[in-house]
């Protein structure tokens, strides 16, 4: 995409076609807003994905509501507790239809690099951004579970992808960003792990987690029909305990919960982690 691209397509289009192309490609998983047309990705409840949304359930909302709405209302609390993004390098992993990277573009994030590995989400993400016109911001077909970033040796991933790898030393991003991913990966600590190692200094995962106050490091793993429960869930003590073993300190782990300790934001300061593994 160019910014050319961009502007014509601003100019060009209609409300009525702009609207027109939205229900062409439902469903959204999420819900992306176009100011300047005062119009949304899910306005028309038929184009929303029809699932029950759970993370996003919050304030009274139903479960019609979360996914007519998401991530709008998990955003709310997670704009809270977010780091200033200005300036920053950002990466956001499992970017879907591209809802945080867009608002991260618009906090002044001075880039923004969006994976997945689901072309439609890839497609609808890249759409947006034409008409948005953040040039700022691209998506990449990327399965963060990959081996290696190195096209030369490149191994498929674990899940899938069609075109590029991009690659991913140590210290590549100022902030690296997830939103309900993490439990569909296969993988947490590795994933966790590659967040941690190529973060310069913030990593923020947002996701469920097992609802406990209790100082058990316990993670279920789960696999439920109606996509309520995915994957991997950790306790909140789990996930502290995995971030220490990783050689952050406790006092640089912020946990933010919302949604009746249902949900987390864990923002993780990266600056004083340690250089290798805690008790392996
Ligand atoms: C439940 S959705 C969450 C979407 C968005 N982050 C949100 O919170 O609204 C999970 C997203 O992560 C993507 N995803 C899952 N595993 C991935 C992986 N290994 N690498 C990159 N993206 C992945 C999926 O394709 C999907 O778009």
């Amino acid at each position: 995409m160019n910014t050319t691209t961009a502007h014509h397509t601003m100019t060009t289009m209609t409300r009525e076609e702009l609207l027109s192309e939205i229900a062409a490609r439902k469903p959204w998983y999420q819900r992306i807003e176009f100011p300047e047309y005062g119009v949304t990705t899910t306005d028309d409840i038929e184009n929303a994905y029809p699932d029950r949304a759970p993370d996003n359930q919050v304030e009274g909302l139903s479960p019609e509501q979360a996914a007519q709405q998401r991530p709008v209302p998990k955003w709310k609390h997670i704009e809270g507790v977010l780091p200033d993004v200005q300036g920053l390098d950002v990466l956001e992993v499992g970017s879907n239809c591209g809802f945080f990277s867009f608002k991260f573009a618009q906090l002044g994030a001075k880039r923004v690099v969006g994976l997945d590995v689901v072309p439609k989400w890839l497609d609808h993400a890249r759409w947006c951004n034409e008409i948005l016109g953040h040039s700022q911001v691209s998506f990449h077909n990327c399965d963060f579970m990959n081996f290696t970033g190195d096209p030369s040796e490149a191994h498929d991933g674990l899940l899938r992808h069609t075109d590029s790898h991009i690659p991913l030393p140590d210290d590549t991003f100022d902030l690296i960003f997830m939103s309900t991913v993490l439990d569909h990966t296969f993988f947490p600590f590795l994933v966790i792990y590659k967040m941690l190692r190529m973060s310069r200094r913030w990593v923020v995962i947002d996701g469920p987690v097992i609802n406990t106050t209790k100082d058990e490091a316990i993670m279920k793993q789960g696999y439920a029909l109606d996509g309520n429960r995915h994957g991997s869930v950790f306790t909140p003590y789990m996930f502290a305990m995995t971030f220490f073993r990783h050689g952050i300190p406790k006092e640089d782990v912020h946990a933010h919960a919302y949604n009746n300790g249902e949900n987390m934001t864990f923002v993780v300061d990266t600056t004083n982690m340690r250089k290798g593994l805690i008790g392996a």
